[in-house]
């Protein structure tokens, strides 16, 4: 056997053993494996921690004073126009959101009489103007009974009328102490500027807004004091309309303003 033919024998082999399976080749001393160090993964770098910061916090609900905001700007108008400007641009009214008018005042300024309602209704909010229904139609009779009414210019026989809210409340609803509680800076403004004789609170939403209570039906007829004024709570004209039996009682009261501004 010559040399060549040695090669090809032992490279002939060495395939076989691959083929077996064999990976490394056979050292001159056996490996003890079991020895060995078994290579570890490097160490990652080090992460530098992130900040910890705080879960974002749904939008803190400013609060805000819209009784003192109403107070600052009703205190600031010097008249009735600027008044009205002051009202019309309080944003802090949900109900102002829902009607179609601001419905401010109607009469004589310079009457005796001051009539105070609660809010527009349907038709007010329509027509922009109080009581033009049906309870301002019975209210205007029954003014008319006593020889005054609203469209009069002398001051002696005219009347000056409004509402202790400017906006009619979705469905006529009564309103409710916060709505009455933000607006009574701005009547009591009101009442200020037009400086009427007398005062006459029809029903119990004028009279919880200026005297603090209501209970018309005990309330009424009977001479009390608001803002340093004569006052007379009356019932309203739309209980007279559901309640004609009460009529009776709105007539001695009618007579009662009427010897007062005669007497
Ligand atoms: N009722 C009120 O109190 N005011 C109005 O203007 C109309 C109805």
């Amino acid at each position: 056997m010559d040399s060549s033919d040695t090669y090809w024998n032992d490279r002939a082999l060495l395939e076989w053993q691959v083929e077996l399976g064999a990976t490394d080749a056979i050292l001159d001393a056996p490996v003890d494996r079991y020895a060995l160090e078994v290579a570890q993964p490097a160490p990652k770098a080090a992460v530098p921690e992130k900040p910890v910061t705080a879960a974002p916090m749904p939008p803190k609900k400013v609060e805000v004073d819209a009784v003192g905001l109403a107070h600052t700007a009703a205190q600031t108008a010097s008249d009735l126009d600027a008044l009205s400007a002051a009202m019309q641009a309080f944003e802090h009214c949900e109900l102002k959101k829902g009607a179609r008018s601001f419905v401010f005042c109607d009469g004589n300024p310079a009457a005796r009489v001051m009539i105070i309602g609660e809010a527009p209704g349907r038709e007010e909010d329509r027509a922009g103007r109080p009581f033009v229904g049906r309870a301002g139609q019975l209210l205007d009779r029954m003014l008319e009974a006593i020889q005054m009414g609203r469209a009069a210019d002398d001051a002696a026989r005219s009347v000056y009328i409004t509402n202790v809210l400017p906006w009619r409340p979705p469905s006529n609803r009564t309103p409710d102490k916060d709505e009455i509680a933000m607006m009574l800076p701005f009547l009591e403004r009101h009442v200020a500027l037009v400086n009427p004789e007398i005062i006459v609170l029809m029903g119990n939403t004028p009279c919880q807004a200026l005297l603090g209570r209501t209970g018309i039906t005990r309330m009424r007829g009977s001479w009390t004091e608001v803002l340093g004024k004569p006052c007379l709570p009356m019932f309203h004209p739309a209980y007279l309309l559901r309640n004609p039996i009460a009529k009776r009682e709105a007539w001695a009261d009618l007579l009662a303003l009427n010897a007062r501004l005669r007497g």
